[in-house]
């Protein structure tokens, strides 16, 4: 039998063409292309076209794609039930995003069907669902009244547009592009095994998307950029940071945004989203997010220097939560639909997993290790202290 792995680290659980992680030398390469190309070119659409697909879209099928998601855009009317139970109780987002998705089933098509093109089709149903739920359940939140989707708007711009009720500016809707494409895909981590491991079952894929989406809740894993973000806004002034975060380390507190399992050098994506974010703050004109931006980059510095003073030969670096708490932020949205829009963008890689476990399938099923006793004596119920 083979050495028990805590938290399986560095065990190979996969074999995927969808992405790979680098991280000692930082690289994420997405479908083949490094993160960089396609993040700060691609709409999410293509995106998620190159994992589905493995290839680039042409013009007709990228267009054929996107009607298809818009034509997807309206939620069963079971599910819109369900979001307003969910904002009777202020349900969290992410909660009511993972409700809802799994609602979606309600009204598939052809729910049966195991073919490779209806699975894809329940893919692309699926994905360009997620961002309308969120709008649409965060407006119930703030009880204001629902506002229409614009096919005319993309995936990333029509969220925007959703949640705000108002014409997205074209450098948020561009940020957030990037941001969605950012995180599409990022190998085995806990939320897509927890997909492959579901589809591995022969489940279905709104199981392993509902089953994914609780994974990603955590704050070891998609729950961090809100609280990066509070960090930043407690520190205040630059000044301030020193002390803070020597404070927070004293405790023995984590500090969010830092850190990571793979990457032992910067997540290539905090660099993708730092550009992201000095980007629109450039475009936006805004004299608080420049100064947010400054001090956000401030703090870091302060972070890293002080992480290497205190937890020294851990490599503990910025990490993809730390600059997306930035760009989200600038794009106008609050802390609370930080980790459901991570959710929307990860959505993208969660299908194109199950879709890749599907056409070669195993049933994923690790061994455990018992050590617990193996003689127990029984004792009568009576008998116990
Ligand atoms: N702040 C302070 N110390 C940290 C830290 C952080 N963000 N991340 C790790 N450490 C420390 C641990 O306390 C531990 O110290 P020790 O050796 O003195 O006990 C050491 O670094 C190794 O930590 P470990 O828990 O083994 O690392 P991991 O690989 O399991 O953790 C994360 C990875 C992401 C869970 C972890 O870095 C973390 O909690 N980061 C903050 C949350 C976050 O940003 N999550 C989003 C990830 S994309």
């Amino acid at each position: 039998m083979s050495a028990y792995i805590p938290g399986l680290e560095g065990v190979v659980a996969a074999r995927t063409r969808l992405s790979h992680v680098d991280g000692q030398n930082g690289v994420l390469i997405i479908g083949g292309m490094p993160l960089e190309t396609l993040a700060l070119s691609a709409t999410f659409e293509e995106g998620c076209f190159l994992l589905w697909q493995d290839r680039l879209p042409n013009a007709a099928e990228l267009a054929a794609l996107k009607a298809r998601m818009v034509a997807a855009r309206e939620l069963p009317g079971a599910t819109m039930d369900l979001l307003r139970g969910a904002a009777a109780v202020k349900a969290p987002v992410i909660d009511a995003l993972r409700m809802a998705v799994a609602s979606l089933s309600l009204d598939d098509p052809d729910p049966e069907s195991e073919t490779l093109e209806a699975q894809q089709r329940r893919a692309e149903r699926i994905v360009a669902r997620c961002p309308i739920i969120v709008a649409t359940y965060d407006r119930l939140l703030k009880g204001r009244p629902l506002v229409a989707q614009r096919p005319d708007l993309g995936h990333a711009g029509n969220f925007l547009y959703m949640l705000t009720g108002e014409e997205p500016d074209p450098a948020a809707r561009r940020a957030l592009a990037t941001y969605f494409l950012t995180v599409i895909d990022h190998g085995m981590n806990a939320s897509t095994f927890t997909a492959r491991v579901i589809t591995s079952t022969r489940s279905d894929l709104y199981s392993a998307v509902t089953g994914a989406i609780g994974a990603l809740k955590g704050p070891a894993h998609g729950g961090a950029p809100g609280p990066a973000l509070d960090m930043v806004f407690e520190i205040g002034t630059p000044e301030n940071a020193e002390a803070n975060i020597r404070a927070r380390l004293g405790r023995g507190e984590r500090l969010m945004g830092f850190g990571h399992r793979v990457y032992k050098v910067r997540d290539p994506r905090a660099d993708v989203l730092q550009e992201a974010a000095r980007r629109m703050n450039e475009a936006a004109g805004d004299a608080r997010l420049k100064d947010l931006y400054q001090l956000a980059t401030g703090v870091e510095a302060t972070a890293l220097r002080l992480l290497e003073e205190i937890k020294p030969g851990r490599n503990l670096k910025t990490n993809v939560e730390f600059f997306t708490a930035l760009v989200l932020h600038a794009a106008g949205l609050e802390t609370d639909l930080f980790t459901p829009c991570f959710a929307i963008g990860r959505s993208g890689g969660w299908s194109a997993h199950c879709l890749e476990q599907m056409a070669d399938n195993r049933l994923i099923r690790p061994s455990s290790e018992y050590v617990g006793p193996m003689d127990r004596p029984w004792v009568p119920i009576e008998d116990r202290a």
